[in-house]
């Protein structure tokens, strides 16, 4: 799928599913901004971009915060070109039982992984709008889809990520872009083996059907997919990529 021409911002580009989404995307010809905390693992996804031939740049920053979202759009700009391409990504997990999640730890997810993709979403919109062409899309979570024990506040993040999704891609439709989510499920990257779940047990396949976890290469194949011309008419869509552990 040909990006070439065309500036993707990547947030949380430094790990995981976003590091494979960089690849994937600057694979496809697009030249990658990797927006990331992480200033090493940034600097690392730029370098296996530009090993393999491609252009990047990594923005270290947090992607929820709005005067940083503005400093690295604007290097953004400056550096690469007008952002035509955005994969919200970016995200923190938690899993704590509900009575003793507190309001802080609510407020920080929701700052993170709500605020963030509404932030940088706001902050790069312009660019599309003036180009009449834009792709943004964000990464949510199965759990959105079936709820999660444990995870309440994640859970609820991950639902308002869906909700924004839709709203954007109806707001967005006559104007050339489109606004999709990926929903990740039991995906391996350091966020899940940081976390409490067991990946053997997951893997059975009476509960992921493929008898293992996603690759982070498998979310970046349908991001690629959303992303490109040939997705013209699809948004406001969830694209489940879960080896069919969640048939939605
Ligand atoms: N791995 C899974 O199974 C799974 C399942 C469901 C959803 N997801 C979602 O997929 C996305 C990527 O997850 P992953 O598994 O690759 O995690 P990861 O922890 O490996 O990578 C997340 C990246 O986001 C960055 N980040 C976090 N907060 C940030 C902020 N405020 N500003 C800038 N960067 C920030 C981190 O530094 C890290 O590089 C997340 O949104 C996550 O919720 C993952």
């Amino acid at each position: 799928m040909s990006l070439e021409g065309k500036v993707a911002v990547v947030t949380g580009g430094a790990s995981g599913i976003g590091r494979a989404i960089s690849l994937q995307l600057a694979a496809d010809g697009a030249s990658v901004s990797v927006w990331d905390l992480d200033g090493d693992g940034a600097g690392e996804t730029v370098d296996m971009i530009k090993r393999a031939g491609g252009r990047a740049i990594a923005c270290i920053g947090d992607a929820a915060a709005a005067d940083e979202i503005a400093r690295s759009a604007a290097r953004t700009r400056e550096e690469l070109g007008p952002v035509t391409i955005l994969v919200n990504n970016a995200g923190i997990t938690g899993f704590c039982r509900f009575e003793e999640i507190t309001g802080d730890m609510l407020e920080r997810m929701l700052r993170v992984n709500v605020m963030g993709p509404f932030l940088c979403t706001q902050a790069i919109i312009p660019d599309m709008l003036a180009a009449g062409w834009g792709r943004v899309v964000n990464i949510s979570s199965s759990s959105a889809q079936t709820g999660a024990s444990m995870m309440a506040h994640y859970a609820t993040s991950k639902g308002a990520v869906v909700a924004l999704t839709k709203t954007l891609a109806r707001e967005y439709a006559a104007r050339g872009i489109t606004v999709n989510n990926i929903p990740p499920g039991f995906v391996d990257t350091p966020m899940l083996r940081k976390s409490p779940v067991n990946i053997e047990a997951e893997s059975d396949p009476t509960k992921s059907p493929m008898g293992r976890a996603g690759k982070p290469e498998d979310i970046a194949a349908a991001c690629s997919y959303l992303v490109s011309e040939a997705a013209g008419y699809v948004t406001g869509h969830t694209l489940g990529v879960n080896g069919g552990r969640v048939m939605a």
